[in-house]
């Protein structure tokens, strides 16, 4: 193509034939063929670029848990963009930040009160772990540098987060990862828990591999384990009944650090502000991002006990504590989103509501149970899962289709991680729709099958 050079760049029209971006963790062919694109949204629903409205049964992707484009959120960042841009929080910072540090330390558990603050759900578990290790170097013991994550766990896709994380496809691609790394078990165990609505009965013991760990590699070289309190991406693994409070009691007697990774869990998911909150069981940092701010601007961040901080304020007053953070750490946009986010929580009381909720929405994916194509169903709080049954030698086919499907025959967007579909959606959904997720789906199924 000529331009003609008196033209300026912005007068070049730019083909848009969906080439350019290469979208991730997606089949990139398959989409371009058959896209499934967004156009706007609104409250409990997205809209295809014809209008249609499309059922949104997975906030976005677990995180627009206030629903989409609410008011009081959009106006929030509309004002602060016009009023602090950017600033650094390298030696600088701005009061949004500072204040929503404070909103989300007291929304947070025991004596978690500091909050680091980063950009995604991935650079919070690598804040995380970096800060557990160079914590125990902080307070004289270097050699705890080892990290314990489980299988089909899923921390985001830093380095540090697939070493940790339990993922097979997300890790095997991508060379040796992190050294002095080790796993726990996952929890599931379909023969025990098919079918289970909330936290199973069984696999409390699973925790106890713990000790098998601390007893192959001593305590003094386990500087944290991190695990999802539910794990999310692989099919929403609710924690066996008494697991996490085991795993707490052995964090406590070797002196290591307990990381939960509430990405997906905080911010109401479990009818909670953190899933720490619904199970009674504090651990030493949490991770957030997601809910924190609807999803409207991208934010994420670590809390950790006062101890962890302070063990880092012991240098001369010039000196840096932690040599660690992002260019838009504590951003002006994401602040001013998380504290109208949060404000918009507590005056529509959507926690409570996601609590109120839940029997409803259990009853409901339940409802699927006997359905030639389904395998197992999980639930707890507003969130969901179903196993589908697997098509012969091709893994993850039916899981595709069934979302495939959904957004093209049915309308609705749901979140297909394998041949397992999950379902969460905003936490301002109500009964009626929470019964018109699971008919649409049932509908899947039958064109599927
Ligand atoms: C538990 C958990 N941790 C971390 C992440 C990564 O978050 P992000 O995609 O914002 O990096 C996710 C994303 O789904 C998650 O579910």
């Amino acid at each position: 193509m000529s331009i003609d050079p008196a033209r300026s760049a912005q007068d070049v029209a730019t083909p848009n034939d969906l080439e350019s971006q290469w979208l991730p963790f997606t089949p990139n062919r398959q989409f371009k063929r058959e896209p499934r694109l967004l156009v706007r949204a609104k409250d409990v629903h997205y809209y295809k670029p014809d209008g249609t409205a499309v059922l949104d049964a997975t906030a976005g992707l677990w995180c627009c848990n206030a629903g989409h484009c609410r008011d009081e959120i959009v106006k929030a960042i509309q004002t602060q963009a016009g009023e602090l841009d950017f600033a650094p929080s390298f030696q600088f910072g701005h009061p949004k930040a500072f204040e929503l540090a404070s909103r989300i330390a007291a929304l947070a558990p025991a004596d978690l009160d500091h909050v680091f603050f980063c950009n995604s759900g991935s650079e919070a578990g690598d804040t995380a772990l970096k800060i557990a290790i160079a914590y125990h170097r902080a307070n004289g013991e270097g050699t705890r540098t080892r990290l314990i994550g489980r299988e089909r766990g899923y921390h985001g896709v830093g380095f540090g987060g697939i070493s940790v994380g339990g993922m097979v496809a997300n890790r095997k691609f991508f060379g040796p990862l992190l050294s002095g790394v080790d796993h726990l078990p996952h929890t599931y165990n379909r023969a025990e828990q098919a079918f289970t609505k909330g936290q199973p009965e069984w696999g409390a013991h699973l925790a106890d591999e713990l000790q098998r760990l601390v007893d192959l590699h001593d305590a003094s070289t386990i500087a944290a384990v991190i695990v999802e309190p539910m794990a999310g991406s692989t099919g929403v693994l609710p924690p066996p009944k008494g697991y996490l409070q085991r795993l707490r009691e052995l964090c406590t007697r070797h002196g290591i650090l307990l990381i939960f990774d509430e990405v997906i869990t905080g911010f109401g998911r479990l009818g909670y502000a953190t899933a720490s909150e619904r199970f009674g069981v504090t651990p030493d940092i949490i991770t957030f991002a997601k809910g924190i701010t609807s999803g409207t601007v991208p934010m994420g961040g670590a809390i950790v006990r006062t101890h962890i901080y302070e063990a880092f304020q012991t240098g001369p007053d010039h000196a840096i504590d932690l040599f660690h953070g992002y260019t838009y750490s504590g951003h002006p946009l994401a602040a001013a989103a998380g504290l109208a986010t949060l404000d918009l929580y507590r005056k529509e009381s959507l926690f409570e509501r996601a609590q109120a909720l839940e029997p409803v929405f259990a009853d409901a994916i339940m409802s699927l149970k006997g359905h030639k194509l389904i395998a197992d169903i999980r639930q707890i709080g507003l969130a969901g899962a179903v196993d589908l049954v697997p098509l012969e030698g091709l893994p993850g086919k039916r899981g595709f289709d069934a979302m495939r499907a959904a957004f093209h025959d049915e309308n609705m967007m749901v979140r297909v991680s394998g041949d397992s579909i999950a379902f969460s959606p905003p936490l301002i959904i109500d009964k009626a729709r929470i019964a018109e997720i699971f008919e649409r789906f049932r509908k899947v199924l039958d064109r599927i099958g």
